[in-house]
């Protein structure tokens, strides 16, 4: 018997990787051409041209689904427009940062200050009260003329940052050009989600929509495209299966045209294939590759929940298919049993709306003639997987 060690060594060894560069496929890497989307990057440029004029750009939202290349474009236009004023002398400062990677507002608006050239010293990673930090960095743009582009991706992931006196922060933000003497501030929000208009402000939202682009979904035969773009480079010649990316195309532009989906599930694709030691990528391996992010997706989300969530995904597990009426006695029941206190069964009616939204359960609202009407719940993911889940939860061994 050969040592199960040496065996995956001897294998990555002797060559048969099919994958010649990983980082092609990694989420951050930028493609040379970008196709599909002359128009938005040259509306992009459009929009953000005057700085180059020293004048102030309008504010941005740039809109679209999740995998259609907002990130790509806007960060490719900045990084043309950085490369010309290193050039010039011109005090411009092109600044990117992402609200879903911070976890305060305070944290984004150091990210931002770092980028613009604040130092520890004058602008400290913790302590200040949240104006404070704004007022530093106005003042930063303010002292040295500059005219700055803030880039703040997933930008409604910035709602969920900000608490009252942050909201104010970020209709200030906005409005920041009238209160600088020398420079200008624009801002650029990008935002996949087509609602988040609602979480904020209006007022912090009409003057930070001076001028929307919206990126279209991507087609499948697009979407095949941009994947042979990819193989090409990533992978050795003629090593993925034309069915394979056929079948890849067609998952990933069967909802919305989703650029990374298509990306990621090929990447795993290739993964897949090379522990398998094949030389060449099949529709098999494709297939497996979408079971297998699926399934990574639903125990991430799973995880994420607080406890008495999981309790009531639990409790519905336990009872699938039934009333709220009949979860939320089965939550009391588990309740008991892991020694916590119930919440109420308004706020647990409350919950499983919140949970359904995120397509774990679903509900269905039936009539109940003279008793009017219930909802009933059952879970769209396997018990199985509930439970390999919540088995590392120490409260919910016992339940398990
Ligand atoms: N037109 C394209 N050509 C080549 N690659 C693309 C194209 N559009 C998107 N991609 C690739 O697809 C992935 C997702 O693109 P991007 O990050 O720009 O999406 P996004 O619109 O910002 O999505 P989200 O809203 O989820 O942040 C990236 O790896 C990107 O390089
Ligand atoms: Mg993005």
């Amino acid at each position: 018997m050969s040592d199960p060690i040496d065996r995956l060594l001897d294998a990555a060894e002797s060559g048969k990787s099919i994958i010649q560069n990983r980082d092609i496929l990694h989420f951050t890497y930028m493609p040379d051409i970008i196709l599909h989307r002359n128009s938005e990057q040259e509306q992009v440029t459009q929009s953000l041209l005057p700085i180059l004029k020293q004048s102030r750009p309008s504010n941005l939202l740039v809109y679209g689904k999740p995998g259609t290349g907002k990130t790509l474009v806007v960060k490719k236009v900045i990084s043309k427009i950085q490369e010309r004023v290193e050039k010039s002398n011109f005090p411009i400062k092109l600044v990117y940062s992402n609200s879903k990677e911070e976890t305060t507002l305070y944290g984004l608006l150091v990210s931002i200050g770092r980028q613009l050239g604040l130092e520890k010293e004058e602008l400290p990673t913790t302590g200040l009260a949240i104006s404070e930090v704004f007022k530093r960095i106005l003042e930063k743009i303010d002292q040295n003329g500059l005219n700055a582009i803030f880039v703040i991706d997933e930008i409604d992931y910035l709602a969920q940052l900000v608490s009252k006196t942050g909201k104010d922060i970020l209709y200030q933000l906005t409005r920041a050009n009238e209160r600088l003497k020398n420079g200008s501030l624009t801002l650029v929000g990008i935002s996949n989600d087509l609602t988040f208009k609602e979480k904020l402000d209006p007022r912090v939202i009409s003057s930070l929509g001076e001028e929307e682009i919206v990126f279209t979904n991507y087609n499948v035969e697009q979407i095949k495209k941009i994947l042979e773009e990819r193989i090409n480079e990533a992978f050795i010649q003629g090593s993925v299966e034309e069915p394979a990316l056929n079948l890849c195309a067609a998952l990933a532009g069967g909802e919305h045209g989703d650029a990374r989906r298509a990306i990621d599930l090929i990447r795993v694709a290739g993964e897949l294939a090379e522990r398998q030691q094949s030389e060449i990528v099949t529709e098999g391996h494709v297939r497996e590759a979408s079971q297998k992010i699926e399934e990574n997706k639903e125990e991430t989300s799973l995880k994420s929940y607080p406890l008495h969530e999981k309790l009531v995904i639990l409790a519905i597990m336990k009872a699938n298919g039934s009333s709220t009426g009949e979860i939320y006695t089965s939550y009391k029941n588990l309740c008991k049993v892991v020694g916590k206190d119930e919440l109420t069964q308004r706020r647990i009616t409350q919950m499983l709306s919140e949970i359904e939204l995120s397509g774990i359960i679903s509900g269905r609202l039936v009539h109940q003639g003279i008793h009017g009407r219930t909802k009933k719940y059952k879970l769209t993911i396997s018990s199985e997987m509930v439970k390999k889940t919540f088995k590392d939860d120490l409260t919910l061994q016992d339940i398990v």
